[in-house]
């Protein structure tokens, strides 16, 4: 198949184009190359590929700043998935987007499922939500995949901050107030090259299966790690004060992807062993 992977300088981008590569014709592109939010030069370049899917991964994903960069915000998450999708339905191409668990509100107490009411509480969610209507109001042949938590090999991420902190203090303070599903950008893009091969449609969650705390995900970095020497207090996210308000509770309900594709995704512990090692 051949495969388009915008945002492919990113976190996630970095560890699913190759994995893409190994059985498909894959051209990798970010902002360097060109950038999504300029419409024309999309429609231009799907022109001119040819790709049979196109892959969004292109993102700003800086929640906090996205507070205070809101037209940025909304020109990259909103409108640039926007013009990735106008440019599919003009040349027939199959569209997969990457959304996110802040487009709810984290006040469900049960994981959240693809059809439950989103509310975004910060510019990130609002304008990855709008990215999602759009493509939906455009495409019949869409897949949006909302995922969380990611962490990976190429990519500023949780797990990182906490291991080089932990080298320098003996004391870490992390919020216990909000719960997710830490998950591995291999194993999303896994499951992301799983969702192309069976041409899935529709809106689908994705994450490693379990769920914790950022100050259990915390502890248990460390403890795998060996790291027994630095102590990891729990506090409230109102103590860290940040731009973005975030949802408390942001569990995803992964079932019609385990229908689907007849997989579970494994728990996160493994996944973050495998990180670690
Ligand atoms: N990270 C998470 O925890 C998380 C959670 C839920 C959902 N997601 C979603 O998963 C996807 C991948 O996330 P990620 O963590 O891999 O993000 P990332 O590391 O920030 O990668 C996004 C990539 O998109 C590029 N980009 C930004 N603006 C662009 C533009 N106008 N045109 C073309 N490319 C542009 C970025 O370039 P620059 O770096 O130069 O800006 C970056 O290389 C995103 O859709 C994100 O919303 C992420």
């Amino acid at each position: 198949m051949k495969i388009l992977v915008l945002g492919a300088g990113g976190m996630l981008g970095k560890d699913l184009a190759p994995i893409l590569s190994v059985k498909n014709q894959v051209w990798a592109r970010d902002i360097d190359d060109f950038d999504i939010t300029d419409q024309r030069r999309v429609q231009k370049e799907i022109e001119v590929l040819e790709p049979e899917v196109v892959v969004n991964t292109a993102a700003f994903t800086d929640v906090d700043g996205c507070e205070s960069k809101r037209e940025i915000a909304f020109a990259v998450n909103a409108v640039g998935g926007r013009n990735v999708a106008l440019a599919c339905a003009a040349t027939g191409r199959r569209m997969i987007h990457l959304s996110t668990d802040y487009v709810f509100d984290g006040s469900s107490r049960t994981p959240y499922r693809e059809e439950d009411p989103p509310n975004p509480l910060n510019i990130y969610g609002s304008s990855k939500l709008q990215g999602e209507c759009y493509i939906q109001e455009i495409l019949e042949n869409y897949l949006i995949v909302r995922t969380e938590w990611l962490y990976g090999r190429h990519g500023k991420n949780f797990v990182d901050t906490i291991l080089r902190n932990a080298e320098r203090q003996k004391e870490l303070r992390v919020v216990d107030d909000q719960r997710g599903s830490p998950t591995f950008t291999k194993d999303l893009s896994f499951a992301l090259e799983r969702l192309i091969g069976i041409e899935a449609r529709g809106t689908l969650h994705v994450t490693n299966s379990g769920s914790c705390t950022w100050f259990e995900f915390a502890r248990h970095i460390l403890q795998e790690k060996g790291y027994n020497h630095v102590q990891v207090i729990p506090i409230l996210s109102t103590e860290l004060a940040r731009p973005a308000k975030r949802p408390v509770y942001s569990v995803m309900d992964c079932q019609r992807y385990e229908k689907l594709t007849g997989r579970k995704m494994r728990p996160w512990e493994e996944a973050i062993k495998e990180y670690l090692s």
